[in-house]
C-alpha cells in the first residue's frame, strides 16, 4: 500500500466551493432564470468581452504548447502597475500562486500566519505542506485587530504572513497604515503576502502602491471577479523585490498557464471598461441590499463590507446557517453556508452582491424564511 504522506490527508480539511446552478436547479426543480447564485464571488456580467475574443481566437493555436514563461501575460500585467515582467508571476487562479509561495518560502514545520476565519485555502495548502497555520482571531463585526496580528508576527516570526484586504468573508478592510505597520514590523524572515482578490471593488486600493516602498511585501491579485474570468483561471503575484518572485517562477509546473488563459489574461486586464461597469453595479447593490436588510428581524448585515459579498448574521435563536442555507435553496438562492468555511460558524452566511432581481430574491427569501 502506498502511504500519502500529506500531514493535511489527517485533518480532513477540504475546500467547499459554492454549489453551481445546473446542481440546484435539478435537484429542487426550479428554472434555471429563476436561481440566484451568490455563493461564488462571480462577475454578474460575465466575462471580459475582450478576453472572450482573444480567448476564442487562441483556441486556434492549442495544438502548440504556450510560451512556459507566460511572457506576454507577465509584460502586460507588469506595463499595466509600472513593474517589471520579471517581478511578476503568474498562476491558474491566485489559487495557484497561493500555493507556490507557501511552497517556496515556508519550509516544514514554519508558521504562516492568517486571520481566523479567512480564505480557506491559506490555511488548507499550509497544512497540505506540513507547514504551520497560525491564527488571530477576528474581533467584533470581524475587526482584524491588527495590534494583536503584530504581536503574533513578533511572537511567531512566520515566514509568510497573509492579509486579505477585503477580507474573504467578511468584506472587511485593512487600513493602509495598518498594512505599512505589518510590513515595518514583521521580522527579516517574513514575506508579507497582501491577497488583493476583490480590491476593485474598494474606493482606495492601495496594495500596488506600496510595493515600492517595502521590499518584504507581495500583493495576490486575479483576474476572477472583476474581470469576471473565473473559469480561465489567472492570477498572479507582483513585488518590487524579485527575491520573492523568482523562487515561484523556478519552482512553477512548467506550463501552468495554457494559450487561452495568457492571451485571455492580456486581453483582459487591459479591460478598465469591464472592471468599471461591474464595479459601479457592485457598489450600488451592496448599498441597495443593505439598506433592503434594514427591515429583517431574524437576520442583520454585517457593516463595513468593500467586496462583491457581505456576512448575514442570523440574529434569531432557532435558526442556524445550514437550516437558512438549505430554505434558501428551495427558494432558488445559492449562498455559502459559515459552517464550511473554517472558523466562520454557523450563526453565518456569506452572500454575494449581484444584479437587483438577485438581491430582492435574496431578501423576500430570507422575509418568507423568518416568518417560517
Ligand atoms: C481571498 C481570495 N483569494 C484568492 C482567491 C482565488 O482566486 P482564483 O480564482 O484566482 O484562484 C479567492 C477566491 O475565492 C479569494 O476569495
Amino acid at each position: 500500500m502506498i502511504h500519502p504522506s500529506y500531514a493535511a490527508l489527517a485533518t480532513g480539511e477540504v475546500y467547499v466551493p459554492g454549489l453551481s446552478a445546473e446542481h440546484v436547479a435539478q435537484t429542487y426543480g426550479i428554472a434555471p432564470h429563476a436561481i440566484s447564485k451568490l455563493g461564488s464571488a462571480e462577475n454578474p456580467y460575465g466575462p471580459s468581452p475582450k478576453a472572450l475574443l482573444a480567448v476564442r481566437e487562441a483556441s486556434e493555436k492549442i495544438s502548440l504548447y504556450p510560451d512556459w514563461t507566460a511572457a506576454k501575460l507577465r509584460s502586460a500585467i507588469g506595463a499595466k502597475f509600472g513593474i517589471d515582467p520579471d517581478n511578476v508571476v503568474c498562476g491558474s487562479g491566485e489559487t495557484e500562486v497561493i500555493s507556490m509561495l507557501i511552497r517556496a518560502f515556508a519550509r516544514p514545520d514554519d508558521a504562516v500566519l492568517m486571520h481566523k476565519p479567512c480564505f480557506p485555502l491559506y490555511r488548507i495548502y499550509a497544512n497540505c505542506e506540513g507547514r504551520k497555520p497560525i491564527f488571530v482571531n477576528m474581533g467584533a463585526d470581524f475587526d482584524p485587530v491588527m495590534d494583536e496580528y503584530i504581536d503574533a508576527l513578533k511572537t511567531h516570526r512566520p515566514k509568510i504572513a497573509f492579509l486579505t484586504n477585503p477580507h474573504n468573508p467578511s468584506g472587511r478592510m485593512v487600513s493602509e497604515a495598518d498594512v505599512i505597520r505589518v510590513c515595518e514590523a514583521a521580522p527579516p524572515e517574513t514575506l508579507v503576502a497582501l491577497d488583493e482578490a476583490y480590491v476593485h471593488y474598494t474606493e482606495n486600493p492601495y496594495g500596488i502602491g506600496l510595493l515600492h516602498r517595502f521590499p518584504n511585501l507581495l500583493v495576490l491579485q486575479t483576474l476572477s471577479k472583476a474581470y469576471g474570468l473565473a473559469g480561465l483561471r489567472v492570477g498572479f503575484g507582483i513585488s518590487a523585490n524579485r527575491d520573492l518572485i523568482l523562487p515561484m517562477r523556478h519552482i512553477k509546473p512548467t506550463w501552468n498557464m495554457g494559450q487561452m488563459q495568457i492571451a485571455g489574461g492580456v486581453a483582459g486586464i487591459n479591460d478598465d471598461e469591464h472592471v468599471a461597469r461591474t464595479v459601479k453595479t457592485i457598489v450600488e447593490m451592496r448599498g441597495y441590499v443593505a439598506q433592503r436588510m434594514q427591515g429583517l428581524s431574524s437576520f442583520r448585515m454585517v457593516p463595513g463590507s468593500g467586496a462583491n459579498f457581505f456576512l448575514t448574521e442570523i440574529v434569531a435563536p432557532d435558526l442556524d446557517s445550514t437550516l437558512v442555507f438549505n430554505e434558501l435553496l428551495k427558494r432558488g438562492v445559492i449562498v455559502k453556508d459559515g459552517s464550511d468555511i473554517i472558523g466562520l460558524g454557523s450563526r453565518y452566511l456569506r452572500v454575494d452582491v449581484n444584479l437587483q432581481v438577485h438581491m430582492d430574491r435574496f431578501v423576500h427569501a430570507l422575509e418568507d424564511i423568518q416568518s417560517l
